[in-house]
């Protein structure tokens, strides 16, 4: 097992370059499973939930091949099986949106539940209550998820469950209603920028779809979809971490491919927290004395503050003098780092579904580990200001969403090594 040594202290500089986003990449391979066309995906990181979902698409007999150092996926799914076992889909949550295109296509299949993770309980309900309204019949049996129609017709959905919209559901329902009779529409959708990029996909596909990136999508069905080519957007949470590494460290760092438009509440929030944020064209600049202001943080769905920047936002205000209350409204036990940033001296109490961060004079460095991969990227964050050297344990989760975090963050200027245990 790898784990990264970090000694903190120093205000990172420079320029970095984001890579494709994983979240948007993920559903966008799952995607080329609707067409027995050839599909090239480019702009695609090389992180190993990638590799999980390139090698469920392979058992499935969809011909894969993975040009890791350019970036490339090409897929053919001519003639794809319907089940995806339990052995492969329980390694990553992303693959329960296998079961919309593999419905959509096939009319039948078969997939495991994802089972559990750390972040906090992530039921399927919504996912099951869009494809059964589309008319399909689904059962849940031996941990599996059933699904089969003899077609599936359009009608209108609500997507809307107890934290708000859904993003791989909204996914799931997308590629599923693209195939079907007549005209979706989809109300309370996701409008996640990985949302409205796999939308943009399935259209280069010859779908018919109108809306995305809003609550409400219209999917007019059609009867066959094509091979198309897409690169998919720069990873707006990467680039978000590297904006807090900025902050964090006091430094001044380019972030380039970085989407203002994507990252809007991350750096008003950034703003308010007293960080310099320059957008250019295709990139962002983020500038800190490390003179910073205790903010409060609510997460919420697009456009409001992403969940997945939650842990590197705490990490920023463990650091930061007053007091700071962030609080998850979309998944409210995702607080996994806390008691690891304790053990780097940050004071952090949990009350129901809210951090309480007090700000302290500065972390001093030891071993941590980490338990997913957001929660993993705030203990880097953590280490790069700590006094003295923090060992982040288990970084597999690290590496499941950040190309070569090390390398990046050493190029910046950090003192940062990946080491084999
Ligand atoms: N939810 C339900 N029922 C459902 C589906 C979701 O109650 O049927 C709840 C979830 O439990 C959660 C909330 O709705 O409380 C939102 O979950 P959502 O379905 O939007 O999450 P997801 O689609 O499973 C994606 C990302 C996550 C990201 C969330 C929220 C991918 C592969 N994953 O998950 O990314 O946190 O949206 O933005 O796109 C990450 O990259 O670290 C990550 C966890």
């Amino acid at each position: 097992m790898e784990k990264l040594v970090i000694s903190g202290g120093d205000p990172l500089h420079g320029t970095v370059y984001v890579s494709g986003s994983k979240n948007a990449a993920l559903p966008i391979i799952a995607a080329t499973l609707l067409t027995a066309e050839p599909c090239v995906i480019r702009g695609v990181p090389d992180l190993s939930d990638i590799k999980f979902m390139c090698d469920i698409l392979r058992w499935l007999s969809v011909e894969v091949k993975h040009h890791k150092r350019d970036g490339v996926i090409e897929v053919q799914a001519a003639h794809p099986l319907s089940v995806a076992p339990y052995e492969l889909v329980r390694k990553m949550r992303a693959s329960v949106c296998l079961l919309g295109p593999l419905l959509g296509r096939l009319h039948n299949c078969k997939v495991s539940l994802p089972g559990g993770c750390v972040i906090g309980d992530r039921p399927i309900d919504q996912h099951l209550k869009g494809l059964k309204r589309l008319g399909a019949e689904v059962k849940v049996q031996n941990g599996y998820v059933h699904a089969r129609c003899d077609e599936l017709v359009g009608t209108d959905i609500f997507m809307g469950g107890r934290f708000g919209s859904t993003v791989l559901g909204t996914a799931n329902l997308m590629m599923a209603a693209v195939l079907a009779q007549g005209t979706t529409r989809i109300e309370s959708a996701a409008c996640e920028p990985e949302i409205e990029d796999l939308a943009i996909f399935l259209n280069h596909m010859g779908a018919k779809i109108r809306g995305a990136g809003s609550h409400i999508m219209e999917i007019e069905g059609v009867e066959a979809l094509q091979g198309a080519e897409h690169t998919v957007i720069p990873d707006r949470i990467e680039a978000g971490t590297f904006m807090a590494a900025a902050a964090i460290s006091g430094g001044d760092v380019e972030v380039k491919g970085a989407r203002a438009e994507h990252l809007h509440a991350v750096w008003d929030k950034l703003e308010e927290a007293g960080v310099t944020v320059e957008r250019n064209n295709g990139s962002m600049r983020v500038r800190s004395n490390g003179d910073l202001k205790a903010v409060d943080v609510i997460t919420m769905p697009y456009p409001g503050f992403p969940t997945d920047m939650q842990a590197q936002m705490s990490a920023i205000m463990t650091v930061t003098p007053g007091i700071s209350v962030i609080t998850e409204k979309v998944f409210p036990g995702r607080f996994m780092h806390v008691s690891e940033m304790g053990r780097l001296g940050a004071d952090v109490a949990l009350e129901g579904s809210s951090a309480i961060v007090k700000g302290v004079d500065g972390l001093s460095g030891a071993p941590v580990m980490a338990s997913d991969l957001r929660a993993s990227a705030a203990l880097v964050l953590a280490g790069l200001v700590a006094d003295g050297e923090t060992e982040v344990n288990r970084i597999y989760h690290v590496d499941r969403g950040y190309e070569e975090i090390d390398k990046k963050l050493r190029q910046l200027g950090a003192r940062i090594e990946r080491v084999s245990e």
